[in-house]
């Protein structure tokens, strides 16, 4: 029989300690050892485990408390961690993930949303597949060619899947001219229209054999059609039934669309639960968006759901973030640096921008949206607001 998995805390909070006590002693595998609110005392009875759950709430002392989670990773990887904090806000959930966090939950926890947490732990222990019983479906948009839709859904769409290691899968919907198999090199067996001749198949394991996987990652793949003229026998009510099959089978579907407001296009963003709005900062471009809006507005496309992504931001782009925010009167969701060398090495080289380097401002840009768009706390509340320079 596997052994109980043993589970320290650390906060400041009584009543915090006593409610994960009494959670974690009425989860399945999962022993509480011991709470703490002193970081040597954590990190030497942390130091003594091979396995463990360590569960740190980092409100008010996040620099300390992370400083310590980087310790204790850095010694063991085997150890799981889940951050908790009052007052989350974007900054501190990307840095907690990036120090490596399983999951970060906002305090006073809420029941179910602890246990999941720990259920999801405890799979991963067993190498159970999780499959997301609400799969998210993003579509990257813009009404203009060229402001780096391929570009941003296809590394969104990877860093999703590094990032979380569910089943993710990047849609080629770009019937003139899909870029996705030229900009990472592939050849894959299989299209859409090979997909929907065989619509009346569409099962999980149908659709990850046709799909091109990724190399190594979770990330499958369809392309579009290579001949143009084959894109005129795809229907609307084909990509209705495929995106909807598709949908019980990824965890994360990202859209790379076509330009322009033709009937697919509409349906994909009809079926989407997140548009991201992409476009350049400079006048004709956001004059563009700005009608584009109102189109949304009157087509009743949920404002909510529409994100503005910034690409190829610059600080010394003259029209500025606030003027951007009020033509459009909606906030800017995300900000893509510019970065002309960086993306032309991915596309010459036919690899991720991760590749190139991934220490680079966009490949950044992209593994912080990824865990943004991922992160359970963004799942519940994906408003408005989440500025990042
Ligand atoms: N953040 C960025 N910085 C610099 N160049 C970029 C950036 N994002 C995209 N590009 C470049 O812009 C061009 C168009 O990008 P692409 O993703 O093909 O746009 P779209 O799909 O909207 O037509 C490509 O050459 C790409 O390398
Ligand atoms: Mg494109």
């Amino acid at each position: 029989m596997a052994m109980n998995i043993k589970t320290l805390v650390f906060t400041r909070q009584k009543n915090t300690k006593d409610l994960l006590q009494k959670y974690i002693e009425n989860i399945e595998g999962f022993d509480f050892l011991a709470s703490t609110d002193d970081c040597d005392k954590a990190l030497n009875a942390i130091g003594e485990l091979d396995k463990a759950l360590f569960i740190v709430d980092v409100s008010d002392y996040e620099e300390e408390v992370l400083n310590m989670v980087v310790k204790v990773l850095s010694a063991n990887p085997k150890i799981d961690v889940i951050a908790l904090c009052d007052k989350p806000d974007s900054k501190i959930v990307i840095k907690a993930m990036r120090v490596g966090v399983n999951d970060f939950l906002q305090l006073p926890l809420i029941k179910e949303k602890f246990e999941s947490a720990v259920l999801k732990i405890k799979n991963n222990e067993l190498g159970v597949k999780i499959s997301n019983s609400k799969c998210k479906t993003l579509s990257v948009f813009s009404n203009k060619g060229g402001v780096g839709k391929t570009s941003i859904a296809m590394n969104l769409a990877l860093e999703l899947a590094k990032n979380t290691k569910e089943n993710v899968a990047l849609l080629d919907l770009n019937f003139q001219l899909g870029d996705v198999t030229t900009f990472w090199d592939l050849t894959p067996t299989f299209d859409i229209s090979y997909m929907l001749k065989n619509s009346d198949k569409l099962n999980e394991e149908f659709i990850l054999s046709t799909f091109e996987k990724y190399k190594k990652y979770s990330l499958y793949i369809l392309a579009n059609p290579p001949y143009y003229k084959s894109a005129d026998y795809v229907s609307v009510g084909d990509i209705e039934k495929l995106i909807s099959a598709m949908q019980k089978v990824f965890s994360y579907i990202v859209i790379d669309t076509s330009t322009g407001f033709g009937n697919k296009v509409m349906k994909v963003l009809e079926l989407s639960d997140l548009i991201f709005f992409v476009t350049t900062v400079n006048l004709p471009a956001l004059r563009n968006c700005q009608k584009c809006m109102e189109l949304f507005d009157d087509v009743h496309i949920d404002k909510d759901k529409i994100k503005i992504v910034i690409n190829r931001y610059m600080e010394s782009d003259d029209v500025k973030t606030e003027d951007v925010e009020n033509l459009l009167h909606k906030k800017i969701y995300w900000k893509i640096p510019n970065n002309y060398f960086t993306m032309m090495a991915s596309i010459n080289k036919g690899v991720p921008v991760a590749d190139i380097n991934v220490s680079s401002n966009v490949a950044k840009s992209y593994k912080d949206l990824s865990m943004i768009v991922a992160d359970s706390i963004y799942r519940q509340n994906l408003d408005d607001g989440l500025n990042k320079e």
